[in-house]
């Protein structure tokens, strides 16, 4: 990502991640070892960084808001972990890496997968539990694990992934692929963003802002994802291309063609970028994302 304070908080990110694993008993230790694995195999760490960014955009202290964001990463890595497993995506690669069920086994997997998720409200609570004499800042933490459940649960992230997989190998209605792409990716990305407002204390102008950045963002996000399964390059996405075909998945390029698909991801990325216009140099983070879904879809 070409700026400077995207790749400051990735590394913050980075440098922390393992500090919240929960600890795990000896006799499971695989169960840790393959939680690491996928924890600290890559990724673009999108999700922290916008919440981090969100956050700080309001002036709350970097350590306040970083258990919630190295929460929102555990549940990224979960969805990937159980989205590449054979019987949804049945991917081999990921962040560059083997997948997790590859290497650690179809079962050990789901756990982890299970496991990372039921850590990541154990990282939050845990946080919060600090702060039992500070209700302000408690009420902004208990806004944020709701807004990050909701992203990610059943009216979000899981009702995606459900319409996604139903959706295989069937014609699929314009509605119907809004419905996909809005719940399995957008609503995760607008809950960590809405979640970094809420942890900074978010005056309703900038938490509106923070809501279209999110949604619009979250859309091109996964139509950009189906672009790049078509013309993107496998060494620098990590993960096999060409494999939505395959399994006949309901994408953008398969309803609307790719130079429409283009169009529509740059006119979300546009609608994204003017939610944050009037932030000038602060929205640095939010328009960095943008330019980079642009420069990978641009020919
Ligand atoms: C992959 O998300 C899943 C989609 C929503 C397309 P990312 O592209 O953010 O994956 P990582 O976290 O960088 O690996
Ligand atoms: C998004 O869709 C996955 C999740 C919401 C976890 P994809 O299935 O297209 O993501 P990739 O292409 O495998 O990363
Ligand atoms: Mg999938
Ligand atoms: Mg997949
Ligand atoms: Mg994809």
């Amino acid at each position: 990502m070409n700026s400077p304070e995207f790749n400051r908080l990735r590394n913050l990110v980075n440098e922390h991640i393992l500090d919240y694993m929960p600890v795990i008993d000896q006799k499971c230790s695989t169960l840790y070892d393959s939680m690491r694995y996928s924890l600290t195999a890559g990724g673009k760490r999108i999700r922290p960084v916008l919440m981090l960014a969100a956050a700080l955009m309001c002036k709350e202290k970097e350590e306040i808001i970083l258990p919630f964001a190295c929460a929102a990463e555990y549940i990224q890595t979960y969805s990937l972990i159980h989205d590449d497993l054979p019987a949804m995506d049945n991917d081999d690669y990921r962040r560059g890496m083997l997948t997790n069920h590859k290497v650690y086994g179809e079962d050990i997997a789901i756990l982890a997968g299970d496991g990372l998720l039921s850590a990541a409200y154990e990282i939050m609570t845990k946080h919060m539990l600090l702060f039992m004499d500070d209700p302000e800042r408690l009420k902004r933490m208990t806004r944020a694990a709701f807004e990050l459940s909701k992203g990610t649960g059943v009216r979000g992230m899981v009702a995606g992934q459900v319409a996604d997989v139903e959706n295989e190998g069937k014609a699929c209605s314009e509605e119907m692929l809004t419905f996909i792409h809005a719940n399995k990716t957008a609503a995760f990305i607008k809950s960590v963003t809405l979640a970094g407002g809420y942890l900074g204390g978010a005056d309703e102008q900038l938490q509106n802002d923070l809501k279209t950045y999110g949604e619009h963002l979250g859309l091109a996000f996964q139509i950009v994802d189906d672009i790049l399964d078509v013309i993107g390059d496998e060494k620098k996405l990590g993960k096999k291309t060409h494999v939505d075909e395959q399994l006949d998945k309901a994408t953008y390029p398969a309803l609307y063609g790719l130079d429409k698909s283009i169009d529509i991801a740059m006119s979300h990325l546009a609608k994204a970028r003017d939610a944050m216009e009037k932030y000038y140099d602060e929205a640095e983070v939010f328009n960095c994302i943008i330019d980079f879904l642009e420069s990978e879809i641009i020919r």
